[in-house]
């Protein structure tokens, strides 16, 4: 079974066409979809028309959809579907309502991560708005070879709370950590990606402060080359899914006057898993 592809950008990205959502894959199709997202670490479906429960059952074919503790909507007791909105949705406010929004990995702050993320625009600006992706493998691969054994065997603590849009001067003591490779081996593929983002790494554990954070900027500007990125600019109907341990994302400035309105659901993951661990 080969799929209708086309790359997203010199970088990295597929998009995959020809496929209606609404109508469930056959297992080579499911299987060849999987593969597709597994190799490139971020796809995108255009022109679909999916209700709830059809996005529940795409986020499937990527593995165990998270169950939400404030579920926006939703298939009866699956819970499964938040809004990203900057407007009310049925009466209820929608997560990460406003602006430009660093590079990140959703939950890095937790023990276990999403796996992948996925969201579908229901109402967007023509202008702004725009997800940015980095792939975290191809910075990764392009560092020195004296920076990947710098930091081989590095952890960092990522901190976040209270749906931040850009890294604070000090993070707050009571947001949530967790403590993760800096370079983590992907569990399926094995490839090597940068665990480091913008938005919620608190600092490098183990070199002196000084040069942690000088580590970590360089780092940072590295993922944000152009060379590792793909702006997304939405039309209604699009549906991504991004591979949350390969890739990170953010988001550019937009009108809180134009509505934008994306329904999102993630997959479960397991613990980063460190790169120095595998050899
Ligand atoms: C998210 C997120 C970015 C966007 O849903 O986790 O970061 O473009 N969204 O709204
Ligand atoms: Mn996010």
């Amino acid at each position: 079974m080969s799929l209708q592809t086309r790359p997203l950008s010199d970088a990295f990205g597929t998009e995959v066409q020809g496929l209606d959502l609404t109508r469930p894959l056959g297992s080579d199709e499911a299987a060849a979809v999987y593969r597709a997202w597994q190799s490139s670490g971020l796809l995108l479906f255009r022109g679909q028309e999916l209700s709830a429960e059809d996005l529940v059952r795409v986020g499937a074919l990527f593995g165990t959809v998270e169950k939400v503790r404030a579920p926006d909507e939703g298939p009866a007791g699956s819970a499964r579907i938040r809004h990203v909105a900057n407007c009310p949705v049925a009466g209820k406010a929608g997560i990460l309502p406003r602006g430009a929004m660093q590079l990140h990995t959703d939950w890095c702050y937790r023990e276990t991560p999403y796996k992948a993320g996925l969201l579908h625009a229901l109402e967007v600006p023509d202008a702004g708005g725009e997800t940015v992706f980095a792939s975290t493998e191809k910075a990764y691969a392009a560092l020195p070879a004296e920076t990947k054994a710098r930091i081989a065997d590095l952890t960092a603590v990522q901190a976040y709370q209270n749906q931040e849009t850009e890294r604070p001067d000090v993070f707050h003591p009571e947001a949530q950590r967790a403590e993760h490779p800096v370079v983590i081996a992907h569990p399926e593929t094995g490839r090597r990606s940068l665990f480091v983002n913008r938005l919620m790494t608190e600092r490098i554990v183990g070199p002196a402060p000084d040069e942690a954070a000088a580590l970590l900027q360089v780092l940072l500007d590295h993922i944000e080359r152009p060379d590792f990125g793909y702006r997304h600019g939405w039309r209604k109907g699009d549906l991504m899914v991004w591979d949350n341990l390969t890739t990170q994302h953010g988001r550019r400035d937009f009108d809180p006057a134009v509505p934008r309105i994306l329904r999102r659901i993630t997959i479960r993951g397991g613990r980063p898993m460190a790169a120095s661990a595998k050899g």
